[in-house]
């Protein structure tokens, strides 16, 4: 299931102000003082920003590489794996292809097509907090890049996944209003087995969902698009149908490709089926669980 501890590398702030990533002891990056210096230096950045302010993030040369590198491999990816709604969003997003933009450029895009923006985080934000910004429309994201030795897949989620994933997905109107329904869930929720179940079906829809598109299996979900690796195996994964109950407890691990997805019959589906529970979900999840019985 879903642990927020292993998703980001943890941030500490010492008594004077030093601010440190640690990253875990299979990160690509772990034995890379330039890229460790790196990531504490931007996690800094987002910590000692003014209230209600984006840091301006002065990328190097490598990083815009990085970024180059994956929007050249995902166009392709994209085209021919992405749903048509993700598509047209992207197309009017136009987010830029050859270096990493600001995170208030994305949201000075993003804003006029959905009203969506983005705030900095350091890296985990408490997935209390990280819901209630969804119900307002606010994304939180990070601002460093993956390793460059592994772009293809990052088990660590970085300003590559949060934008060129979530926000060409948040350009999309049904899309944007889905994550919101999330958002607002979490804040009718008291107990915290509930708010649980709506991340996981956050995971299995808006970050790994696939949906059928004339008779083939189309990606949406801001996980699969973010990673050009992913990308080729989704296909070959096991697809389920949209079961709640089975999206609310099926176990995952978060460091691999997922090899369980739920595949909606089309949009109107997942706005019938996983919308419709983030509008109306409450601490009482025995209807939810119940259906599963009926399913089987
Ligand atoms: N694997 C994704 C990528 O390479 C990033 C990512 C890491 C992620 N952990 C995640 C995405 C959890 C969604 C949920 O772009
Ligand atoms: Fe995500």
């Amino acid at each position: 299931m879903f642990d927020e501890g292993q998703l980001y590398s943890p941030v500490t702030t010492g008594e004077d102000g030093t601010v440190e990533v640690h990253l875990a002891d299979n990160h690509p990056g772990l034995h890379d003082p330039a890229y460790r210096a790196r990531r504490s230096h931007i996690a800094a950045a987002a910590i000692n920003a003014p209230a209600g302010t984006v840091p301006v993030i002065d990328y190097t040369e490598d990083e815009h590489r990085i970024w180059r590198l994956c929007q050249e491999q995902l166009a392709p990816k994209h085209e021919k794996y992405a749903h048509s709604e993700f598509l047209a969003a992207k197309h009017r997003l136009r987010l830029p292809t050859d270096h990493v933009p600001q995170l208030d450029q994305v949201s000075a895009r993003l804003r006029p097509l959905t009203g969506w923006g983005y705030r900095a985080a350091p890296g985990l934000v408490p997935l209390r907090e990280f819901y209630a910004d969804l119900g307002a429309r606010t994304f939180n994201s990070t601002q460093y890049l993956r390793h460059g030795s592994e772009p293809l897949y990052t088990p660590e989620p970085d300003i590559i996944h949060e934008v060129i994933g979530h926000g060409n997905q948040l350009a999309s109107a049904r899309f944007a209003r889905l994550t919101e329904a999330a958002g607002r869930a979490s804040l009718r929720l008291e107990t915290e087995d509930a708010m649980k179940f709506v991340a996981d079906v956050f995971w299995f829809s808006m970050e790994f969902g696939v949906i059928k598109e004339h008779g083939e299996v189309k990606a949406y979900g801001a996980g699969i698009l973010s990673s050009f690796g992913e990308m080729d195996e989704f296909g070959h994964m096991e697809h389920r149908g949209l079961d709640l109950a089975d999206m609310g407890t099926l176990a995952y691990d978060i460091t691999e490709y997922q090899p369980v997805l739920f595949c909606a019959e089309s949009l109107d589906e997942l706005d019938d089926v996983v919308g419709a529970f983030f509008d109306t979900v409450d601490d009482d999840l025995t209807e939810c669980l119940r259906a599963r019985a009926a399913h089987r």
